[in-house]
């Protein structure tokens, strides 16, 4: 059976299924993973800060993917197009030199992003979770949108995905929607296929695997927290993010407080606060990555109710692919 639509052939993918960018979680090797399993792999270009090393990375995967040459598979890198973002002239103009397949591009304005894009023939996917952004990216010429729907993990939406898919498509009929939340196995990938998406957009199923960059501390708690453990907060970046509520989480709260309110609201405050806020929850998030670390700070989404082993990204590539084609023909058989 094989699941293939405009968008699987557009991006030259062997089923309609993404590894989504993960900040600290997608790496070089889940990247790579995800192309040997015939599917496309994003990173978050801020996973790599150090001078030099954004290049270095994306050197690396063009050349396993020239060796991949006629073979499925391929890779995005996502941008953070906010304006508190430091890094985002830098990063896409080393993105934009290294002719970058894919952009995913998210909280912000993508004009850049997109015309950068197109100049060599790049596709741009705007991250939406409502159809005023939508709108924009659209007229601003993007290739398709991430619908960012409830329960997802990161900036998760207010919208269910059902809702949101349809809503999207009905708007824009012609641009694909890949779709984002709650994603962990072949019934929700055909769900979300029935509803409309071009492709499922998938990321806390892939926090547990061997290849990410996190401690076992933070594998072995996406495999122990059910979907009443995922809880909002806006303490990290000031947008409301979802993580597992640990003591640590609990202890710093999930609401920014007064002061930090009027600082995120004053205009004459409000970029270089956000910036302040993003950089200790950078901080924050970072130190609780690290093996052993006591401050257990860790982002996912509720899917993880759904999660329980670690195992490479492969195997859950073939695993999702064998669960969607039950799920179709156990559908089958309701019709007569
Ligand atoms: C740990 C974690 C980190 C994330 N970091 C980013 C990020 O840096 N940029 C981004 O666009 N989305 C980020 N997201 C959101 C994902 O790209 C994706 O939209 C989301 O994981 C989909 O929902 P799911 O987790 O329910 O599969 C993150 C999600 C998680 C779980």
């Amino acid at each position: 059976m094989h699941f293939q639509n405009d968008l699987t052939r557009s991006l030259n993918i062997r089923f309609p299924l993404i590894v989504a960018p993960m900040f600290l979680v997608t790496n070089e090797e889940m990247l790579k993973a995800s192309m040997e399993a015939g599917i496309m792999g994003c990173f978050p270009s801020l996973n790599y800060r150090t001078e030099g090393q954004l290049d270095e990375v994306l050197k690396s995967l063009n050349k396993f993917l020239s060796a991949r040459a006629g073979q499925p598979g391929t890779y995005a890198v996502n941008l953070i197009v906010q304006k508190s973002n430091p890094w985002f002239e830098k990063h896409l103009k080393i993105c934009i030199d290294n002719k970058v397949p894919v952009f995913i591009t998210s909280l912000g304005n993508p004009k850049t992003t997109i015309e950068a894009a197109h100049a060599y023939g790049g596709k741009v996917f705007c991250d939406v979770t409502n159809l005023v952004h939508a709108q924009k990216c659209f007229d601003m010429g993007c290739d398709g949108f991430i619908a960012v729907g409830q329960g997802a993990g990161g900036h998760a939406g207010p919208y269910p995905l059902a809702i949101l898919i349809e809503t999207l498509k009905n708007a824009f009929p012609d641009k694909p929607v890949l779709a984002a939340g709650g994603i962990a196995n072949g019934k929700s990938i055909l769900s979300v296929l029935a509803a409309g998406a071009s492709a499922a957009y998938c990321g806390t199923r892939f926090i547990a695997t061997p290849e990410a960059g996190v401690s076992q501390e933070y594998k072995n708690a996406i495999l122990d927290a059910g979907m009443e453990d995922i809880v909002m907060t806006d303490r990290i970046s000031g947008t409301p993010c979802t993580i597992i509520n640990t003591e640590f989480a609990k202890k710093i709260g999930t609401k920014q407080n007064w002061f930090e309110r009027w600082m995120s609201n004053n205009p004459r405050t409000k970029k270089y606060f956000k910036m302040l806020i993003q950089r200790r929850g950078f901080n924050w998030l970072e130190d609780a990555v690290k093996p052993g670390n006591y401050h257990s700070l860790w982002c996912a989404g509720q899917s993880v109710e759904l999660i329980h082993e670690i195992k490479p990204v492969k195997e859950i590539v073939d695993e999702f692919i064998r669960e969607t084609e039950i799920a179709y023909e156990e559908l089958k058989k309701m019709t007569t």
